[in-house]
């Protein structure tokens, strides 16, 4: 069974009335416990791809199918639900609440779950993603206080909180330096190898290595 399946995707945004195709035609399928890179000029349609995989953007034409159920047929409901409980986001610059604490970024994810966790197992899921990050100690201080590698940490937490199955990564190291960056990739891998499916946009060459399968997209297609 295919986790994921794209049947000729097409996305369009109107400009002076006219389609413009931001994704024009993509066709892929991902498996549990791919590697997948995704590569590509700026501009490319990366980002609105991985959106419309993690279900934040719908396609304007094709299929998806998500574990073989197409995704225009799941009820809007059910749709946030898988989300949030099954993708995990991690993005570039992290996107985190500056003036919020190290706690409230984390469970950022969770306020819109199904299985509303009662606040002690909260906690204690997040001292437990806390702890195996290095950053245990850190719940109360704000965001802004952390360093840039404290940071990526807590977007790995939130990234994780729901358990995802699958990691939607959008050049999760174009801001990083050479030490951040493998520290990110490193963890990936591992997530990957405990079985998660990650789909990582970058423009680092030396990343790509690793994947299972790499596409290269440009105006929106595969190329
Ligand atoms: N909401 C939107 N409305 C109109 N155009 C958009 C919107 N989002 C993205 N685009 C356009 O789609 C193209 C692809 O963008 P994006 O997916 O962000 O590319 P990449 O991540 O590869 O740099 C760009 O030309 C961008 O301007
Ligand atoms: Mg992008």
């Amino acid at each position: 069974m295919n986790l994921i399946h794209l049947a000729g995707i097409k996305k369009f945004y109107m400009n002076n009335n006219r389609k413009a195709y931001v994704i024009n035609g993509i066709s892929l399928k991902v498996d549990k416990g791919d590697f997948i890179v995704i590569m590509g000029p700026s501009g490319s349609g990366k980002t609105t791809l991985l959106n419309i995989l993690g279900l934040l953007t719908e396609a304007s034409e094709g299929a998806y199918f998500l574990e073989e159920k197409e995704v225009e047929t799941i009820s809007a409901k059910r749709r946030a639900l898988y989300r949030n409980e099954k993708f995990g986001y991690l993005v570039q610059d992290f996107a985190l609440m500056e003036e919020y604490s190290v706690y409230d970024n984390i469970i950022l994810p969770v306020k819109y779950f199904r299985k509303r966790d009662s606040r002690k197992n909260l906690k204690s899921k997040v001292d437990i993603l806390m702890k195996e990050y290095g950053i245990e100690g850190k719940l109360k201080d704000k965001v802004k206080e952390l360093s840039v590698g404290q940071r990526q940490r807590v977007a790995l937490c939130r990234a994780l909180i729901n358990d995802p199955e699958i990691i939607l990564a959008d050049e999760p190291t174009g801001s990083l330096d050479s030490k951040n960056t493998e520290i990110v990739i490193n963890n990936l891998h591992k997530l990957n190898k405990a079985g998660r499916t990650v789909i990582m946009v970058t423009h680092n060459q030396e990343l790509a290595k690793h994947a299972t399968k790499t596409f290269i997209i440009k105006d929106g297609r595969i190329v």
